[in-house]
């Protein structure tokens, strides 16, 4: 199956400029040469193309809702329409707002589909619980059917009926979660894997029990949605939430090496690098590691590969 790859070129999920440069910088990384260097079908269908930004009113405590909302809904349109055209997808963001129309999408395509959202944040915060107003960190509040109760009307995305069921959803990273979003977790039932169990279980473990409990069957197609941020910052500083103590490269490595060998990875979301941040030693880690990891996610390893065309000089 071909990979496509989206480039959403978006910041109005938070307030710091630079995140719409991630699709660049990645693609000027060599993001997509890595891919096809082992074996991925790539076809770059660039950046989606953004409405102009609707006037936002002051009435929302949703920052730039309008924005967030209509950026979503294209992004949405476009990650159904490639799947039902039988891609894969790799989405290049953007800050993490792009789960709403990156999952919603995912969802119309493929309605069995199963979220493994890697963050060291839960991104669950409705516009009511959220302190920040940064739509960054609701994305999943926006799908979760059982969150409705709790969600107000927001400009912008009226179009976004909630798609998941808390049980399709799986978190592994997580370490600076908001009070909301703990209850949210709790009542709900969603399966969250944190740094602790990470510390505690290995990562090895830590994903063998994610993906056995978001889909026992093991049959159903994986949206992984992953935010830089869950990496250490060692790995990862040019972000704009960057939390001590994530992922070491090896741990984020292994992750995507696994979830690349159920060959079930149907769509995978690279979000939250900003290459303005940081320092310029940092940009370039963060920036490179991205792409490392990515390439895992498709069938990279750690043990060599043979390019495609490649013959013995
Ligand atoms: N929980 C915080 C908030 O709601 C931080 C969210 C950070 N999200 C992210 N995608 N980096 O504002
Ligand atoms: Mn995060
Ligand atoms: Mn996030």
């Amino acid at each position: 199956r071909p990979l496509g790859v989206l480039g959403f070129s978006f910041n109005k999920g938070q307030p710091r400029g630079g995140t719409e440069q991630g699709p660049r910088v990645l693609r000027n990384a060599g993001i997509l040469d890595a891919l096809e260097r082992v074996g991925n079908a790539v076809v770059d269908h660039s950046n989606v193309e953004l409405p102009n930004p609707p006037d936002e009113g002051r009435d929302n405590i949703a920052k730039n809702c309008r924005a967030v909302g209509t950026a979503n809904k294209k992004l949405s349109e476009e990650v159904s329409r490639y799947l039902k055209k039988g891609e894969r997808l790799l989405v290049l963001g953007g800050d993490h707002s792009l789960g709403i129309g990156s999952i919603h999408g995912h969802a119309q395509a493929q309605p069995d589909v199963v979220i493994v959202w890697v963050d060291a944040h839960a991104d669950l915060n409705t516009p009511m619980s959220s302190s920040s107003g940064n739509m960054h960190g609701m994305p999943l509040s926006f799908l979760i059917r059982e969150l409705v109760e709790f969600m107000p009307q927001t400009p912008g995305l009226d179009w976004c009926k909630p798609c998941l069921s808390a049980k399709d959803v799986v978190y592994i990273g997580l370490r600076d979660v908001d009070p909301a979003e703990r209850l949210f977790i709790e009542k709900l039932g969603i399966t969250s894997f944190s740094m602790q169990e990470v510390d505690k279980f290995g990562i090895r473990e830590v994903v063998e029990k994610a993906l056995k409990a978001v889909d026992p069957s093991g049959k159903r197609p994986i949206h992984v949605s992953f935010d830089v941020d869950v990496m250490d910052p060692a790995h990862a500083s040019a972000t704009g939430t960057p939390v001590p103590g994530g992922l070491s490269l090896r741990e984020s490595f292994y992750l995507a090496e696994e979830i690349a060998a159920t060959g079930r990875l149907a769509v995978l979301d690279i979000a939250e690098v900003n290459p303005l941040l940081s320092n310029a030693d940092g940009q370039k880690t963060t920036v490179a590691n991205a792409v490392d990891v990515t390439a895992k996610f498709y069938g990279s390893k750690r043990q060599g590969d043979v390019p495609r065309d490649y013959v013995i000089p």
